[in-house]
């Protein structure tokens, strides 16, 4: 969701800003923008669409040695090029880019910029002439001005900011909207994600919120509220370009479905021990088992991964789960046990929606844990703990290894927490054999799927809506397999518990509808098979997905047989990929979905 990149020294910086463009189009966006200049010409140029429409009109004479891009997700003002970034001031010297949302941007207009016209409908368009507006009537700085419309600001932001004459300097700062500084040789760069500028260097600088920061070819120099200097070490980004690229992929969805068996791999190698143990600080597991209560707060796909542990949670541990929706938990907080600790579970770690509830439950003194797949992110940097899912990059708007290292993870800490309970069914769980299981059980349902291609056509490439139904564990990889089949192929799809589909929303089968059931518990799955049977006999088109030692003749899709906690990793894996073919067949971007940003910066 909005992504900035800029660069400052550098020849040819249009090249470099498109290139960080296009490597946060993951993030989503509806329109794309850029400045570039040097000492005798500038350039402002925005397309609504794909970055592709942005790169056709750079042409040879579009070039500079600074440079500021932005890829915008639409909040304030419909997706067009007026409202695209770079914004301009009145005066058209000042030019700036924007990430977040600026709260009281107006009554910043009724109060200081009545008289202005924009061209536009953004919050940042108001931003940018209040800055002018403060150099000019009270004769301040670039700098100073920008400073003091920071201290103005309600809301979140990330900011780069040049002023047409001083092209030796690029402003930047941010508050609760992600943005790093690069270090190069001769130049340095802004960016959203350390992915977007990895090409031009590996080390990076983390700026704070509410902190300032001056940009030169060769310096940066940080500033805290006060306008105090703030040393900050930098750090290397432990990425590499094959982790970011799809190699011969045709996307990234499906190399990242690929991946799971070496992600879960890759948790055992990170969370083991050499005598076996499980890596993980005892200060974690003293604050947990102190707790008398968890609450896993999470958003879509890694809500679902909440669901999808709570079970395994609860038989490891003894401790009560609960799992809520991070848009509704701050504003509608239920009544707390005595003891609480709270999960965050995030693999951008920049959600806006849960990063607002850990700002609450840091506030009310609760300690808490992220998990997350990066390290650095704002949820790991605000809670007391953070555990990482080691899945390398995801790229794909639709979350896939996220959702099985996440319920990797929990598996984990589970059972390092039930061991030091003293609970038997922690110490008789094998959690990192059973983890390589679930890989091997993973991989042979990768083998299969041309299967999975012949499956989609048959059920779901025409159709106009489609349920998964499951109890238990089954319910909840339901709910994750249904998201993961709308946000892509735009079928309308649910997930249900089988047994309360005949209280009303049965009638919703027709002739043909598809009905996948999924079915690894036995006694649950006898239930699940009732209530297909009741939709077949309504005309539903069903589709067995089973445990194999539950299988009967006639079922479509047997799951490689795993310990019952871990039914989800598996379970989840076809639906992943009916969900990937069902998009190809029906002819969409499996990547880039339409409306949906990767990474969901604003509430
Ligand atoms: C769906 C998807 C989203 C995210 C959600 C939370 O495929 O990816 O539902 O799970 O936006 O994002 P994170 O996990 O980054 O907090």
């Amino acid at each position: 969701m909005c992504g900035i990149v800029g660069i400052i020294g550098k020849q040819q910086a249009e090249l470099v800003i498109l290139q960080g463009l296009e490597r946060l189009e993951y993030r989503g966006y509806d329109s794309a923008g850029l400045y570039v200049a040097n000492r005798t010409s500038s350039h402002l140029i925005k397309a609504q669409g794909r970055i592709k429409n942005l790169a056709e009109k750079v042409t040879p004479e579009v070039t500079g040695t600074i440079g500021i891009g932005h890829t915008r997700w639409a909040t304030h003002g419909k997706p067009s090029e007026a409202n695209a970034h770079p914004h301009t001031s009145a005066s058209g010297r000042l030019v700036l880019v924007h990430n977040g949302v600026i709260e009281n941007f107006d009554e910043l207009h009724q109060t200081y910029l009545a008289d202005h016209q924009f061209k536009g409908q953004t919050d940042t368009e108001i931003v940018v002439h209040l800055i002018e507006e403060l150099m000019n009537q009270e004769d301040l700085t670039t700098e100073a001005a920008f400073q003091k419309v920071l201290g103005m600001i309600q809301g979140s932001y990330a900011f780069a900011l040049v002023d047409q004459q001083n092209p030796d300097v690029l402003y930047v700062a941010k508050n609760k909207s992600p943005l790093l500084i690069g270090l190069g040789d001769g130049f340095n760069v802004v960016c959203s994600d350390a992915m977007a500028m990895i090409d031009q260097t590996h080390e990076f600088v983390e700026i704070a919120d509410g902190e300032m920061v001056i940009v030169t070819p060769d310096k940066i120099t940080i500033y805290d509220r006060q306008g105090t200097p703030v040393f900050r070490p930098s750090y290397e980004a432990q990425l590499d370009l094959t982790d970011i690229e799809k190699g011969t992929y045709p996307y990234y969805m499906l190399k990242e479905v690929d991946e799971q068996p070496a992600v879960m791999r890759r948790l055992v190698q990170e969370y083991r021990n050499e005598d076996g143990s499980i890596a993980i600080e005892a200060s974690l597991l003293k604050q947990i088992a102190n707790s008398d209560r968890i609450y896993i707060v999470a958003c879509g796909t890694s809500n679902n991964a909440g669901w999808a542990a709570k079970k395994l949670f609860e038989s490891l541990t003894q401790l009560p789960v609960e799992i809520h929706l991070s848009s509704e938990f701050g504003y509608n907080m239920p009544l707390l046990s005595e003891k609480p600790f709270f999960i965050y579970l995030s693999q951008s770690g920049e959600t806006a929606d849960s990063r607002q509830v850990l700002v609450k439950t840091n506030e009310m003194g609760y300690p808490a844990l992220t998990i997350t797949n990066v390290a650095g992110s704002t949820l790991s940097r605000e809670a007391d703990h953070t555990l990482l899912l080691y899945a390398g990059p995801e790229i794909a708007v639709a979350s896939t290894k996220a959702y099985t290292a996440q319920i990797g993870v929990m598996a984990i800490l589970a059972t390092a927490l039930g061991r030091q309970k003293g609970i038997s069914a922690a110490s008789d769980f094998d959690v990192f054999y059973e983890l390589g299981l679930v890989a091997t059980g993973m991989e042979s349902l990768i083998s299969e799927k041309e299967r999975f291609s012949e499956l989609t056509a048959e059920y779901l490439t025409t159709t106009r809506n489609a349920f998964y139904i499951g109890r238990g564990n089954d319910y909840y990889v339901s709910m994750e397999a249904a998201l993961k089949l709308k946000e892509i192929s735009y079928i309308q799809a649910e997930g249900f518990a089988a047994g309360e589909l005949k209280h009303g929303t049965i009638a919703l089968i027709e002739e043909g509808t598809p009905v996948i059931g999924i079915i690894t518990e036995e006694v649950m799955g006898s239930h699940t098979r009732g209530n297909l049977k009741e939709v077949e006999s309504r005309g539903a088109h069903t589709l067995v997905m089973v445990s194999e030692n539950l299988a009967k003749v006639g079922d479509q899709i047997l799951l490689p047989h795993v310990h019952p906690f871990l039914t989800s990793l598996i379970a989840v894996l076809p639906t992943q990929l009916l969900a990937y073919f069902a998009t190809l067949q029906r002819g969409y971007d499996v990547d880039k979905p339409r409306n949906l940003a990767k990474s969901v910066t604003v509430e």
